[in-house]
């Protein structure tokens, strides 16, 4: 372990590539995405939104076959269940969203002005049940990853475009985003930029390093590791226990603020949840 880690650092402090403090986040997502696109040549550039498999074609012959029989499509189907029982009070999920939840999904997050604060998925999900007196589910995964797959599944093929709209707040929000993507952190003093920017493409131990650009577009998703689904938030975990760091809690203000900017330089992408990987 402590091999690979010197590894990666070293790697890391040959990539030159950090976003400018200073950058408007129109900015920061052209060079984002254009970085990878010269990275990545051989990959269309649609095609980031299938993570790893986008870069690696050993891999993504594998993968191919397991979407033959998507194994998150029992999690759809659960979650469709879920989404359509009435809640104590007879009311549905349906009644909390625009257009009663469907093909929506992928404008999540946003930031919301009135509330002043960034609103994921998972978190719309459970706000609309204690609105309608019912406990809200844990985060992460069961229920609350059926009904995410669910809803994601009927945003498919649309495209991904997160707002910052013009409120200090919302930069603010997307900045710490940014700083947490780009901060070093954990035993190994390493960030997400290291793994996923200035070593998409190389290899940490077993695994390959994919690209950060599309990484959040086809959330959430069944994972072989985990034996089940999981949400962007479960995987953001992973990843920090992975450098032994202590990871957020998930929905807190700091990965929610992490998952506004992480989507937001995948405008573009189209939203192909829910995914599978190993
Ligand atoms: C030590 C290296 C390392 C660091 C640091 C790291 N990751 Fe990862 N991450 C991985 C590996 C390895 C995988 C599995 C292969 C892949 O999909 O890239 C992964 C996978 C992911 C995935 C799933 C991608 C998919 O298509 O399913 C997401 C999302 C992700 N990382 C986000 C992050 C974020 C955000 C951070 C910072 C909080 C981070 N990672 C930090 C190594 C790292």
């Amino acid at each position: 372990m402590k091999k690979l880690l010197t590894a990666t650092l070293a790697l890391g402090l040959l990539g030159a590539f950090t976003l400018p403090a200073q950058a408007t986040p129109q900015e920061d997502l052209e060079k984002f995405q254009s970085y990878y696109y010269k990275r990545f040549p051989n990959t269309p550039k649609g095609d980031f939104i299938n993570g790893v498999y986008s870069i690696d074609a050993a891999s993504r012959a594998q993968w191919e076959e397991i979407e033959e029989f998507p194994p998150y499509e029992l999690s759809i189907d659960k979650g469709k269940k879920l989404f359509n029982t009435p809640f104590k009070n007879g009311k549905t999920y349906a009644s909390c969203f625009e257009n009663d939840g469907i093909g929506i999904a992928h404008r999540y997050p946003f930031f919301d002005t009135n509330a002043g604060e960034v609103i994921t998925l998972e978190l719309a999900i459970n706000t609309c049940r204690e609105a309608n007196g019912e406990k809200p589910l844990k985060y992460k995964k069961g229920a609350i990853a059926d009904i995410s797959a669910y809803m994601k599944y009927t945003s498919r093929g649309e495209t991904i475009n997160i707002v910052i709209p013009d409120d200090p707040r919302a930069l603010a929000a997307y900045e710490r985003g940014k700083k947490n993507f780009y901060a070093k952190r954990g035993q190994m003093n390493v960030s997400c930029a290291d793994c996923h920017i200035h070593n998409a493409g190389n290899m940490i131990r077993a695994d390959l390093l994919g690209p950060g650009l599309g990484q959040p577009t086809h959330f959430p998703v069944y994972r072989s590791k985990w034996g089940g689904m999981g949400t962007l938030q479960r995987r953001y975990t992973g990843c920090n226990k992975q450098v032994r760091a202590k990871p957020y809690k998930a929905q807190s203000p700091e990965y929610r603020a992490l998952e506004y900017f992480h989507t937001y330089m995948s405008n573009g992408l189209e939203s192909n949840g829910p995914g599978a990987r190993k």
